[in-house]
């Protein structure tokens, strides 16, 4: 493990930038991605969940220290347009009274527009869908998605074949301390490679609640490790049409008996959920976990059904 902590330049650099900012990341966690940013000076960077931007936008200010005309970080989100939450620190009082939404991304077309021309947004598709026009040879990759399973397991392995051997991969929450919330501690455990780990910032922390994967030539090589995660129950669906897709793309890269070990997941686990869209299950986390009792399965149908309504309305 390599215990990351924040250079001169990191803080001065958080300083200048903190405020305007609207990441979903804690002081000390904008801190940890800044310098690993400046320690590796990626030249090609891929974020997988983007929301506001904020994170975008603290990526881009690190790679503007030491940029060239090939530095640029190509951003990807399941949704053009996402939905302010109760908890959020980020809250925006105007926005808020003009509508519950927002554009993916705009905290970086608004508050960082000298950043722009080394910024490429692609919204409304997951990783696999536009990781062919992205390209390979990617130096780091930051991914902040669902936190729940399949979630990150799925844009992980979708995205390493596209990262270089020596890539780094940080992951977003991997501490958050509650028993759905586990994919990324998960990953960061499984995935072969050091470990980059920022010291916990409090006590009662058991960890950081952000770290990172410099990958190796083994991190292939131990790729079942990854697989095998996906034994752990799933929070939710894909959907057909989706995990069709994923298994096509995955059939390019990874031996069947692996793909095989998502599709008898998938098989167990989405039979129990039902069908839930994986962008509405994001933001309306209650919807979730019915069960298998009668009254359950009726207040199931009637979900689904006001699912099905909000679904359109917010699709589109
Ligand atoms: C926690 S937010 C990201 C916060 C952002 N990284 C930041 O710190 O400012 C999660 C985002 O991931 C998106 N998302 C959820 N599942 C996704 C997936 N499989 N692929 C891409 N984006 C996804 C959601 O739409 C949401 O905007």
């Amino acid at each position: 493990m390599t215990i990351i902590t924040p250079s001169e330049q990191c803080q001065t650099l958080l300083d200048q930038i903190n405020d305007k900012a609207k990441a979903d990341l804690s002081f000390s966690e904008r801190e940890f991605l800044i310098e690993c940013i400046l320690k590796e000076k990626p030249k090609k960077v891929v974020e997988i969940g983007v929301y506001r931007g904020g994170s975008s936008a603290i990526i881009l200010s690190a790679m503007d220290t030491y940029a060239d005309s090939n530095t640029h970080l190509y951003a990807v989100d399941l949704r053009s347009e996402a939905r302010i939450y109760p908890s959020d620190p980020n809250r925006d009082p105007v926005r808020e009274s003009t509508g519950l939404h927002f554009k993916v991304g705009y905290n970086v077309e608004e508050d960082f527009p000298h950043l722009k021309d080394r910024y490429t947004l692609h919204t409304g598709q997951t990783i696999h869908h536009v990781i062919d026009e992205i390209g390979g040879d990617i130096d780091l990759c930051f991914i902040d998605t669902v936190h729940t399973v399949p979630g990150e397991i799925l844009d992980f392995l979708s995205v390493l074949p596209y990262l270089k051997k020596d890539a780094l991969v940080i992951f977003h929450d991997t501490n958050v301390g509650a028993p759905h919330f586990i994919v990324n501690l998960l990953l960061i455990s499984a995935i072969t490679g050091d470990k980059y780990m920022p010291l916990p910032n409090h006590a009662g922390q058991i960890n950081a609640n952000i770290g990172a994967i410099k990958l190796s030539q083994d991190t292939e090589k131990n790729i079942f490790d990854v697989f095998n995660l996906f034994g752990v129950p799933w929070r939710y669906d894909v959907g057909e049409e989706e995990f069709n897709s994923l298994v096509k793309h995955f059939s390019r890269f990874y031996p069947s008996e692996y793909i095989d070990i998502l599709t008898r997941a998938r098989n167990l686990y989405a039979s129990d959920l039902g069908y839930h869209n994986i962008d509405l299950r994001w933001w309306y986390p209650p919807l979730i976990k019915i069960g298998k009792n009668p009254f359950l399965l009726l207040l199931r149908k009637i979900t689904n059904k006001i699912k099905k309504m909000l679904s359109k309305k917010y699709n589109n």
